[in-house]
């Protein structure tokens, strides 16, 4: 049987590190996980109570909105205004998503069709790639290292209906200053594509950076979405709790596709997320000090090893070049080098696309004293 869409789907080479961690640890080896960006930080204590009292009242259990209930489109506006300066209507311009994963891959089915091309700066988050691809769209990937002017020089070259960007980015660290969303969105508007924003890391920046969210620019309520999500600013990666915001054709477009598709997220669930994001406040700030903290010890401990690496400034990753010794092997090489002789996953940059080859990218979900003996092992591989 011919499994159309699936068979041309890349392979998921995150599998192949993945097998051997597995059977490492199953021979008794110790192997710190850096690989998958899954967070380890306890979700807010009030989302879990919130849950428990809302998941005990029968009410709750019947089908939700799938563009998410009132009070929580209300809760994450206010949010918006708090976090980012940008004043939204919760009836028209925000949607609930089941996380900004979900969100994204359909909104491509309503943008997208077969042969309008779209434009993803790669090495990218594995769907920002594939979800267009899924929706018929001719993928276009200029360099992620390239900054907006490279996105500039694509977008002159290929006439895209989309522009997927996101920073701070997974899995390149890099960052985008307001001036550059605003240049975007100005080509955006001359240009006549819809620029989605994966704003995933939000608010997971260290050193001064603030995030800013492209729905400041100006102009972008008429040609820019934003995904929001609680995964990585509150740590509920396992809720499934995003939004997709900003110009209302196409939240509404969302919204109309995903009325036929689900019934949104349990409705416990979506009240813990309202009340969360009202009363935990101060959580993306004590998350985001763990990642810091743990991206220093891992820069630190990777220089002490000798390999050199620049701390990001947002997400919970360290993109980390190949030191030059090993960099024939490949990504994927080196990172099975790196679980075999150190006990250490990392995801080999290959997995990410073209020109992620010449790193291995680090997630930050183990705690410091486990950074630290992973770049302890990793210093005795470098030194062998
Ligand atoms: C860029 C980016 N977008 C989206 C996600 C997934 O977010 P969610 O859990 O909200 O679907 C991730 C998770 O690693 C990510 O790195």
């Amino acid at each position: 049987m011919k499994f159309c869409r699936v068979e041309n789907l890349p392979p998921y080479v995150f599998a192949t590190v993945d097998q051997l961690k597995r059977e490492l640890r199953r021979d008794g080896r110790d192997v710190i996980d850096l690989g998958f960006g899954n967070p380890d930080i306890p979700s807010p204590a009030i989302a879990v109570t919130k849950l428990q009292e809302a998941a005990a009242k029968p009410a709750n259990h019947r089908y939700s909105a799938s563009k998410g209930i009132t009070q929580l489109r209300q809760a994450v506006a206010e949010h918006y205004l708090r976090t980012f300066g940008v004043t939204l209507d919760p009836e028209t311009q925000v949607t609930s998503t089941i996380g900004a994963k979900e969100g994204l891959a359909h909104l491509m089915w309503v943008l997208v069709e077969g042969g309008d091309a779209v434009v993803v700066p790669t090495p990218a988050y594995p769907i920002h790639r594939v979800a267009p691809a899924l929706a018929g769209a001719r993928v276009v990937t200029p360099p992620a290292t390239g900054g907006v002017e490279a996105i500039a020089e694509a977008v002159r070259a290929e006439q895209p209906k989309v522009v997927i960007v996101s920073f701070p980015h997974n899995p390149t660290t890099a960052v985008a200053s307001a001036e550059e969303l605003q240049f975007l969105v100005d080509l955006a508007r001359e240009r006549e594509f819809l620029l989605v924003h994966d704003f995933a890391y939000a608010e997971v920046a260290f050193d001064g950076h603030r995030p800013p969210s492209v729905l400041g620019a100006e102009g972008a309520d008429t040609c820019a979405v934003e995904l929001y999500s609680l995964t990585k600013s509150f740590s509920m990666a396992g809720w499934r709790v995003g939004f997709m915001l900003g110009r209302p054709d196409v939240v509404a477009a969302l919204t109309k596709l995903k009325s036929y598709l689900d019934y949104g997220t349990f409705q416990p669930i979506q009240i813990a997320a309202t009340v969360t994001l009202r009363e935990a406040r101060d959580y993306p700030t004590e998350v985001c000090e763990i990642y810091r903290l743990r991206r220093d010890a891992l820069c630190r401990g990777l220089a002490r090893a000798g390999w050199q690496v620049e701390p990001p400034r947002g997400t919970m990753f360290v993109w980390a070049p190949i030191p030059e010794r090993f960099r024939d092997l490949g990504s994927l090489e080196f990172a099975l080098l790196l679980a075999r002789e150190a006990n250490v996953a990392v995801s080999p940059g290959i997995g990410f696309g073209e020109g992620g080859d010449g790193h291995v990218r680090f997630a930050l979900v183990e705690n410091e004293q486990r950074i630290a003996q992973a770049t302890r092992a990793v210093k005795k591989l470098l030194e062998r």
